[in-house]
């Protein structure tokens, strides 16, 4: 039986679009729904597109009460039954209680190749510190903030007259081919690191 996949994001989503995309034929997974916390994202638009089930969660009225937030995203979420959850630049910090309760089911991307660059602006400060190359990883999601066991990695170089845009847009290409590369495999019950190129 296939495996029931969630997808989290907060902006443009096109880490979900790559995810979802990639969920066809003999993929061991499907995607059962699509979570934003933004309305004003513009990707549940895609993920409707798709036939994906769209679910908005507006942190805002909650006013910085993470649990609160919590109970009704996982309220939703259990409506949809996910096997796995990916967070695809979801643009919240949950709480200890959140995470142990989904722990070894949650995946996520983070613009940098960790341990490197924890946090926000990770091309900036991989610009700032003279790296001479860049990336991506893909890692289980586990109660330290950008870190857990990674499952994947895409390099790519840092080229003279770089700016976090450029860059940003370089790692973002190799986004799109790293996260549904885990996917497939961790969905497959298979957690070895994939390294590209
Ligand atoms: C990506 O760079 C991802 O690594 C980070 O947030 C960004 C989301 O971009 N966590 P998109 O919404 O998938 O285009």
């Amino acid at each position: 039986m296939s495996k029931r996949v969630a997808i989290l994001f907060s902006g443009s989503g096109s880490n979900m679009v790559a995810l979802i995309d990639s969920m066809t034929g003999d993929h061991p997974a499907r995607p059962v729904v699509a979570v934003c916390n933004n309305a004003d994202a513009g990707g549940l638009a895609k993920a409707e597109a798709r036939g994906v089930p769209t679910e908005g969660i507006d942190h805002r009225p909650f006013k910085g009460d993470r649990a609160a937030f919590e109970s009704v995203l996982n309220e939703t979420l259990a409506r949809h039954a996910p096997d796995i959850i990916c967070f695809a630049g979801f643009m919240r910090i949950f709480t200890d209680t959140f995470i142990s309760h989904w722990q070894g089911r949650m995946i996520n991307i983070h613009p940098s190749l960790l341990p490197k660059y924890r946090g926000l602006n990770t091309h900036a400060r991989a610009l700032e510190a003279g790296e001479a190359e860049a990336g991506c990883t893909v890692h289980e999601v586990t109660l330290e903030l950008d870190d857990g066991p990674i499952l994947g990695q895409a390099r790519v170089p840092v080229l003279p007259g770089d700016t976090p845009q450029t860059l940003a847009a370089r790692v973002l290409e190799q986004e799109h081919i790293l996260y549904p590369a885990v996917l497939r495999r961790f969905a497959a019950g298979d957690r070895t690191p994939i390294r590209l190129p």
